[in-house]
């Protein structure tokens, strides 16, 4: 597997960081639909030159997608990670158990928090661990206060957000939460903009919550915004390869 990609953004005339799309399938497809779901998206995603596509699967599926994307451009991510390190954590798997097999993991989704007691404190903590295994950690915030909290509870992640992709991601805009509503554009831009000056330099930025072929293109026009955490829109393959093709032709 090669090094995790790293993302350079200049600001100004050029833009050298690729736009990342981050399918989020969330507790979705068996192994036999995730293979089905590579083969039909294989070639159309491989071939796409200015956008860096991350499949993020469960736990089951992360072997599957490391050995059929081997050899493209598509990198796997996992979805969680354990708080704890290596021992008697029964049903855990670590961040060195991940190492080798994915290159991202979304950590500190809303869905966690809400299902499964994840505090702040625990999501540090994940975070803490990818960063010493090199694995990009995709860190959802779902407010400013939320990314103060992490802030304060965590050095590391001032000291190394140049190698963290930071997701704003308001609860409220997840399409799979019943009352929810999408956030605007220029509202998640606002946001991702002070995301990056509580750190205080530029980091990347990318932004969640019912993004689709249809809008995708409006976040990535906004200059805060370097991609998007796709969950609902990234299961039908139809939906994704044109939610990624209309994001790649976004891309000058
Ligand atoms: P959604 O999910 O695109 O279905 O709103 C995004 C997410 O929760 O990561």
């Amino acid at each position: 597997m090669s090094e995790p990609t790293f993302f350079i953004i200049t600001r100004g005339e050029t833009k050298l960081m690729k736009p990342l799309i981050v399918a989020n399938w969330k507790a979705n497809k068996t192994i036999s639909e995730a293979t089905s779901w590579v083969e039909k998206t294989k070639a159309p995603l491989g071939s796409l030159e200015k956008i860096q596509v991350v499949v993020c699967g469960s736990f089951v599926t992360l072997p599957l997608l490391n050995n059929l994307f081997s050899g493209t451009s598509v990198k796997v991510g996992a979805q969680t990670v354990s708080h704890l390190g290596q021992g008697a954590f029964t049903g855990e798997v670590t961040a060195e158990m991940l190492q080798g097999l994915v290159e991202y993991c979304i950590v500190g989704h809303s869905e966690r928090k809400k299902y499964f007691a994840e505090t702040d404190q625990m999501i540090v903590k994940k975070v803490e661990f990818l960063l010493e295994k090199k694995i990009i950690p995709v860190l959802c915030t779902a407010n400013q206060e939320q990314l103060e909290s992490y802030l304060k509870e965590s050095l590391a992640i001032r000291e190394k957000a140049e190698e963290i992709i930071f997701v704003y991601e308001p609860p409220s805009a997840i399409s799979g939460g019943g009352d929810y509503h999408p956030e605007t554009p220029e509202a998640a831009d606002q946001v991702c903009k002070s995301i990056k000056e509580k750190i205080g330099r530029e980091v990347v930025t990318i932004y969640g919550g019912s993004v689709n072929p249809e809008n995708i293109k409006s976040f990535l026009s906004m200059p805060e915004i370097h991609g998007a955490l796709p969950g609902q829109a990234s299961l039908e393959e139809e939906t994704f390869v044109r939610l990624v093709s209309v994001a790649s032709e976004a891309v000058i």
